[in-house]
């Protein structure tokens, strides 16, 4: 059904772009985006980002990972606008949807948007906050600090329906992947170094343990291509294959908070750990991508393809010039 709704808005939005561009209207791109976009109006930004993310790493390490996901959940849906932030009083809100039922960091996001408000009052937005804070999470976790793109601004509109549709669940296969990835202009490289943030984090054996382990393709037995010897360490960690099981597993148990490779040594033995990443042997691209990634000697290449994708996925329908506002507090009410 998701999948549906996705197609259905990939042709209207494809649609809407021939329309636009035919009536010679701008089309909104990432324009008005630049590295360093606050460097007079508040010169310590990103310092400042960055000091706040080293505090709240090192209260609490898992808060890296949750910071990492938290733009993707942010771009994918409406654009990265900080309309994940959003406190909706008369619909349901983004917040509220599914698909965000074990997100977190807003808190925390809050938390570097108040440190801003004291250094620069109502300058910098809470979407560049979100992207920067994201950069930051890698960073910390031993992977690459590159430049990102700032300038965006904050959306006022957030819908639950938009992250149902939107956000790729973790069951997808290549095919549903390619497409929730196309809709939003993103290729098969996007997706297969994207997915490479699975290094760090973790989830809930609500997320994986149906599919994967209990009840693969509704047919009540385990995911033949789920590695054998690693299968029975995750059934003992998600007992019950209960859907609601909140039980958290790492994703590269190796080193769960290191931004490493090893995350495609895994899914190229058949240990990743949902359907979505072990899709990525399905496809001839996204396969080769993870051999090579797997038996590479250095980061360097990937480190290289993790700063343009992730410039990518920040560049999604941000709103920028005159569009959106900055906002005193991210989650503020909406109606
Ligand atoms: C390709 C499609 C993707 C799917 C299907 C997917 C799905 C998921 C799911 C289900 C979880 C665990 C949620 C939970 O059980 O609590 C998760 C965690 C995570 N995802 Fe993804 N994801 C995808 C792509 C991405 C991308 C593009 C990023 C980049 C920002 C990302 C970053 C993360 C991180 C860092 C975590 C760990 C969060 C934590 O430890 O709190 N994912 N993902
Ligand atoms: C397995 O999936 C099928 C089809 O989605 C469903 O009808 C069945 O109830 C599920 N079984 C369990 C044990 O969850
Ligand atoms: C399963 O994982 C082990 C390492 O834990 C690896 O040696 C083996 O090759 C993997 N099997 C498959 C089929 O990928
Ligand atoms: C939205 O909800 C608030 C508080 O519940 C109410 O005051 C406001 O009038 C509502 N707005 C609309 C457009 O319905």
């Amino acid at each position: 059904m998701a999948l549906l709704g996705v197609v259905v808005r990939a042709l209207i939005v494809a649609a809407a772009a021939a329309v636009a561009s035919g009536s010679g209207l701008p089309v909104p791109g990432y324009d008005g985006l630049a590295v360093g976009f606050y460097r007079k109006t508040c010169p310590q930004a990103e310092e400042l980002v960055l000091a706040e993310m080293r505090e709240i790493v090192a209260e609490d390490r898992t808060l890296g990972p949750a910071l990492l996901r938290f733009m993707l959940h942010d771009c994918f849906v409406r654009g990265c606008d900080a309309s994940i932030m959003l406190i909706s009083r008369n619909q349901t809100g983004e917040r509220d949807a599914v698909p965000s039922y074990s997100l977190r960091g807003y808190e925390q996001i809050e938390r570097i948007k108040s440190r801003l408000e004291e250094a620069c009052p109502m300058t910098v937005s809470c979407a560049d906050i979100i992207v920067m804070a994201a950069r930051d999470a890698v960073y910390l976790s031993k992977g690459p600090r590159y430049p990102v793109e700032t300038g965006r601004r904050d959306g006022k509109v957030s819908c639950d329906m938009d992250a149902n549709n939107d956000l790729p669940p973790p069951g997808s296969n290549i095919v549903d992947l390619k497409i929730y990835f196309s809709v939003k202009n993103l290729g098969w490289k996007d997706l297969v170094v994207l997915s490479g943030s699975h290094t760090i984090g973790r989830a809930q054996c609500g997320s994986f343990a149906g599919d994967r382990l209990y009840n693969y393709s509704g047919q009540g037995k385990q995911d033949p291509s789920l590695n054998a010897t690693y299968a029975p360490e995750l059934r003992k960690a998600c007992v019950a294959g209960d859907p609601k099981d909140e039980t958290f597993v790492e994703m590269d148990p190796g080193s769960p908070y290191t931004f490493d490779l090893s995350y495609y040594r895994e899914v190229y033995s058949n240990k990743g750990l949902f359907v979505s990443d072990q899709a990525l042997l399905a496809d001839k691209w996204t396969r080769d991508y993870v051999a090579r990634m797997a038996s590479a000697y250095s980061t360097d290449e990937y480190f290289r393809d993790y700063a343009e994708a992730m410039t990518n996925m920040g560049r999604l329908e941000v709103l920028t010039g005159d569009n959106g506002e900055i906002r005193k507090v991210c989650s503020a009410y909406v109606d």
